[in-house]
């Protein structure tokens, strides 16, 4: 599709204002691809197999309740089956839940930078994003995203750990937020990359959901658990905002396959090698965070699969040379223009390849 082909038919003028979505670019055989927060090792064991089972069935539709995955789901949250909605990616329902709250004239709050879909998601609803800065520590100002709550605020958009910067959000500090949100907005806690995080004082959906009916905590198959290229994912909450979620949704469009998956993936059998998986990723993560201090970066508090390079005070000075530099070596991270530059935990043997790159980028520039 052409960005700046005029359409023959009459379209919303916002939505053709609207910039296309941008994917991390393919790579360039034969770098790494560090731009898209993938999980560099495949579907766990079994997972294969049982798409490979559910295949055979693909002249049927997939059942829209999928009550057993649910259950699993739900029983990891301490919760009930009516409590859990799936949606293709938990990008979905993020859309479906901004889109079941927020119309025309209201407004939803976000950090910035963060999940680059989100100041998106009000589009089609017409509703409109508020974007706060995040603070010195490149972690959400949540004293600041209270401020930005007004009587028009529908929804509000907390990423923890935060993509593309890394600190997640602390305890103590959602309880205070929360006690400053009205009680009928809803808050969405965006937990992509919970199964990545090592910070004990780190708050975890499972044990504030049900001290919060105005609650919603998403998860995903796509990154812990090598699924992004299949679409699947949740949102724990209360029921009846769930039901308005999916009453906006796309029927079926979670597929039978991607259940199968999902549910293989839970499987017991499949436990200790997600754990082992996890730990070895997180285990990179401090690994590249640690090596890009030591270049003198001041990279924030990684608790994702990623690290982040800031442009700027104790970073680079411009994240998009520093990305160029990246594709020219033949890996693909992803630069935020005037914020900073995302490199995902990719292979084991993308570390040095990483830090060669920086150190050399770095170098230059001190040189020139
Ligand atoms: C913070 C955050 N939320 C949600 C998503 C969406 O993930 P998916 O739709 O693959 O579940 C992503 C993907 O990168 C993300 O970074």
């Amino acid at each position: 599709m052409s960005e700046n082909a005029v359409p023959p038919v009459r379209l919303r003028p916002a939505v053709l204002a609207a910039p296309a979505y941008r994917q991390g670019a393919a790579p360039a055989e034969p770098g790494f691809k560090l731009s898209s927060n993938e999980n560099p090792f495949g579907p766990l064991p079994g997972v294969l197999e049982a798409m490979a089972r559910r295949a055979e069935q693909t002249n049927r539709y997939g059942a829209a309740a999928m009550p057993e995955l649910r259950a699993m789901v739900a029983g990891g949250f301490g919760v009930s089956l009516d409590h859990v909605h799936l949606g293709a990616g938990s990008v979905a329902i993020l859309y479906q839940l901004v889109h079941a709250a927020a119309g025309p004239g209201d407004e939803y709050v976000h950090a910035w930078p963060s999940f680059e879909a989100y100041p998106a998601l009000g589009l089609a609803s017409g509703a409109t994003p508020v974007a706060v800065p995040l603070d010195a520590r490149a972690e959400h100002d949540l004293d600041a995203m209270a401020a930005a709550v007004t009587g028009r605020t529908r929804v509000i958009l907390l990423c923890t750990p935060n993509n593309p910067t890394g600190p997640a959000i602390r305890r103590a500090d959602f309880d205070r937020f929360m006690a400053r949100v009205p009680a009928d907005t809803l808050v969405v806690l965006d937990e992509a990359y919970r199964e990545f995080v090592t910070d004990p004082e780190a708050v975890r959906g499972e044990e504030v959901l049900r001290e919060h009916p105005n609650l919603v905590v998403l998860r995903t198959f796509s990154k812990a658990y090598g699924l992004a290229g299949l679409r699947v994912g949740y949102g724990v909450g209360d029921p009846a905002i769930l039901a308005a979620a999916a009453s906006v949704s796309i029927p079926l469009s979670v597929t039978g396959i991607a259940e199968s998956a999902a549910l293989a993936s839970l499987a017991p059998e499949a436990r200790g090698i997600h754990a082992e998986r996890i730990a070895e990723l997180a285990r990179r993560r401090d690994a590249l965070a640690a090596a890009l201090r030591e270049l003198g970066i001041a990279v924030p508090e990684a608790q994702g699969n990623f690290a982040w390079i800031p442009e700027g005070a104790g970073g680079v000075a411009d994240a998009a040379a520093l990305a160029a530099d990246f594709a020219e070596a033949g890996t693909l991270v992803r630069p935020f223009a005037g914020h900073g530059v995302r490199v995902s935990v990719g292979e084991l043997e993308s570390l040095p390849e990483v830090l060669r790159v920086v150190r050399e980028h770095v170098a230059a520039r001190l040189g020139g």
